[in-house]
């Protein structure tokens, strides 16, 4: 999972690139802090990094419009909140930059459905949303590679759940590579390990992902949610059979689920927690997560509200990044219209 680093990518002095995103279709949980913001975070320093608000992912299942815009401000205020800095990152929305849309047109023509139709992502919300089972689902990854390769990027820090987007991303970079000549970096995914949260399981189904469109509210942790919310969700948090604090994702998945937030948000390691819980049972274990859960996103809550007051500074800092975004994207979109024979490149 290492990232490269600056100088080991060909120029001495570029720093490697980033690309990553979040769907403004939901509030965020803690999982989206685990999988990607935290390591978006660590990343900033060492990388040139674009971070998007996907907007035209999450328009594959249907959203409510003042919702989505209310959530899309809500998403960049969260990003903020979380440790990306707009001075240093470059944050902007998807569809400010028209290039995401065309790319990903263009590399559908190259995409063999028979691979889109294998994406567990798409079995799994086809099976969710059976009256909606449109074509942007289906073709929703291309449209993600199209986002990963306009920015040449270099790494994609990522939840384990895009894994698979990720490979077929690779392979349309190389197909396209080998069809046309070189044009897009092939990018190396960078997924934590599970200790580190790059999978968070649901809290009331410890063998299922957490996911922000869970209908139990119980089953996902919110990084809006209120400190008394935090505490009554894990107080119901499912554990397994046994009483022991023992990480073992495998045998025991529902307190090992816990342990791993544990360990995000204290820092404190298995083998600690194991040794100071020792004969204690669920409950203690349980309620003292809950006040380091709440201590660890007091403050992301308080910058939160100060960062959303300012609808005017937010707006900005989107202009400011679709402009640089849209800079960089079609720098990649030219060659790709020479390379493919679209008549006229840069002109249009
Ligand atoms: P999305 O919006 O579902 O989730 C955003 C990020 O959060 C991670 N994540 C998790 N990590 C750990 N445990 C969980 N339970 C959990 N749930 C979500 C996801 O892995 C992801 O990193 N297809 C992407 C959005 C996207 C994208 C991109 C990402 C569109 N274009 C280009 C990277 C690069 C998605 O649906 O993420």
């Amino acid at each position: 999972m290492t990232a490269p680093q600056a100088g080991e990518t060909g120029t001495p002095e570029r720093k490697p690139v980033i690309l990553s995103g979040i769907q403004p279709s939901g509030d965020l949980m803690i999982g989206h802090y685990t999988g990607a913001l935290r390591n978006w975070k660590k990343l900033q320093e060492s990388h040139e990094c674009f971070f998007a608000l996907v907007n035209l992912h999450a328009i594959t299942v249907y959203q409510k419009p003042a919702e989505l815009r209310r959530r899309s401000l809500e998403l960049l205020a969260l990003y903020m909140a979380c440790g990306i800095d707009p001075e240093r990152s470059t944050l902007f929305v998807q569809s400010h930059v028209p290039q995401h849309a065309e790319l990903g047109w263009i590399l559908n023509c190259i995409t063999p459905i028979g691979q889109l139709q294998r994406m567990t992502q798409f079995k799994d919300k086809s099976r969710r949303n059976e009256k909606n089972i449109n074509a942007g689902l289906l073709n929703y990854p291309v449209l993600m590679a199209a986002d990963i390769l306009l920015y040449q990027a270099d790494c994609v820090p990522v939840g384990d759940d895009q894994k698979q987007h990720l490979e077929l991303t690779r392979d349309l970079a190389i197909r396209f590579n080998s069809m046309y000549s070189e044009t897009f970096k092939v990018p190396e995914p960078y997924i934590a390990p599970r200790e580190e949260g790059a999978r968070i399981m649901s809290l009331q189904d410890p063998t299922a992902k957490m996911s922000k469109s869970d209908p139990d509210r119980n089953a996902s942790l919110m990084l809006l949610d209120p400190p008394d919310v935090i505490r009554a969700k894990l107080r119901r948090a499912v554990t397994d059979s046994g009483s022991s604090i023992a990480y073992d994702p495998d045998e025991r998945p529902g307190i090992s689920n816990l342990m791993t937030l544990y360990r995000i948000v204290t820092g404190i390691g298995f083998e600690e927690q194991e040794e100071r819980y020792s004969g204690q049972g669920y409950g203690p274990y349980k309620k003292d997560l809950g006040e380091a859960i709440v201590a660890f996103l007091e403050p992301v809550q308080e910058r939160f509200k100060e960062i959303i007051g300012d609808r005017k500074a937010l707006e900005e800092i989107l202009d400011a990044g679709a402009a640089k975004a849209r800079d960089r994207a079609r720098r990649t979109l030219d060659k790709v219209h020479r390379k493919i024979g679209l008549l006229g490149g840069r002109r249009y």
